[in-house]
């Protein structure tokens, strides 16, 4: 489900849509659930039966794997002019966000039939051409492909990353001006290792940079537990940024995945220079930065700007859209609205203007 919030004119409309997935669609008509979720959906026999059944009417002929088997609820992008509705288990799906405040799905992406299986839920928009940097994982060798779709959204050829032997789960990547990095994290190889918080265990990369020719800075919070990897410390900081940036924006991990306040990280000093926590029993998903100007080219401080998320009261059963100054050091209120529902924890957001 994607849940969205226009503020227009000095009003909020508040929606939410099922996103149409194949899936969606096919479980909505049978009035059941029909493919398990690959990521997320085995809690049992019962789902392993269900696994095993979609197996058989694949084979049949009775369910076509190619009309998509994913969802569409980890993350959005916005990606050559398209909204984009995105998990690494299916092809995108294009959404449109009506004048109304009303959510659409406008139908599933494949670049032309250019994509034929997946696509990151965090893919890079290179802000100077406008270009798209994405990959497509496999359980089949080559594990990985990389690949680049300009700005008018064709998808050009895939490069296969030959050097990844076994599929390792990767979620998120680094883009710089001349480098892309993926980090093959230890989840399915060393469980041992992540749960006893060694090793480099990027779930998500808050930033990287280029420092001349000799060094790369990649900004990533490290995963300590399992529980992390699925919901670990996260920012709001520009992704797929490429340039240097002085601060990122974390969530406040308390009991998975309820963050219960924000910081702010100075990445030169290593300080805290900001922090804000909720309340009792209040409980926000991930902050998320927005410039004040929204000009990539008008030239302001980087922390000029606005750290949005959305708040539940679990006291109260209300959830508030709570939108802070990014500057202020205890990121004062500049606004708050009340929603009629609530917005579920967890899960990525994006904010966009018209
Ligand atoms: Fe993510």
């Amino acid at each position: 489900m994607l849940h969205s919030l226009r503020l227009s004119n000095g009003l909020a409309t508040y929606c939410n849509r099922y996103i149409k997935t194949h899936k969606y669609m096919l479980e909505r008509d049978a009035g059941f659930p029909i493919i398990p979720n690959m990521l997320s959906g085995f809690y049992g026999l019962l789902d392993i039966f269900r696994f095993l059944m979609v197996m058989k009417r694949i084979m049949i002929g009775h369910l076509d794997i190619m009309k998509g088997i994913g969802v569409a609820n980890t993350s959005l992008a916005f990606v050559s002019g398209k909204l984009l509705a995105l998990c690494e288990s299916d092809l995108p799906y294009i959404v449109n966000l009506t004048q109304q405040g009303d959510i659409e799905t406008l139908g599933r992406w494949d670049f032309d039939k250019k994509l034929l299986s997946n696509m990151t839920a965090h893919p890079k928009v290179d802000m100077e051409t406008k270009e798209t940097f994405a990959f497509s994982w496999s359980f089949t060798f080559p594990h990985l492909t990389f690949f680049r779709i300009d700005e008018k959204g064709v998808k050009h050829n895939e490069v296969p990353i030959f050097s990844m032997h076994k599929p390792s789960l990767i979620h998120d990547f680094a883009l710089t001006k001349s480098f892309a990095i993926f980090h093959e994290t230890q989840l399915i190889f060393s469980l041992a290792k992540v749960l006893t918080g060694r090793g480099f265990n990027a779930a998500h990369i808050i930033n990287p940079w280029e420092n001349g020719t000799e060094e790369i800075v990649f900004v990533a919070s490290n995963v300590k537990t399992v529980k992390d990897f699925l919901f670990n410390r996260k920012l709001g900081i520009v992704l797929g940024k490429e340039k240097k940036t002085r601060y990122a924006y974390l969530g406040v991990l308390d009991e998975t995945p309820k963050t219960s306040g924000l910081v702010k990280i100075d990445l030169e000093t290593g300080n805290e220079v900001g922090r804000r926590f909720y309340g009792l029993g209040c409980f926000g998903g991930e902050p998320f930065f927005v410039r004040r100007n929204s000009d990539e080219d008008v030239e302001c401080e980087e922390d000029d700007g606005f750290v949005m998320t959305y708040v539940h009261n679990e006291h109260t059963d209300e959830t508030i859209f709570l939108l802070m100054d990014a500057q202020s050091p205890e990121f004062t209120t500049i606004a708050a609205v009340k929603l009629p529902r609530r917005v579920p924890y967890g899960f990525h957001g994006l904010f966009l203007t018209n």
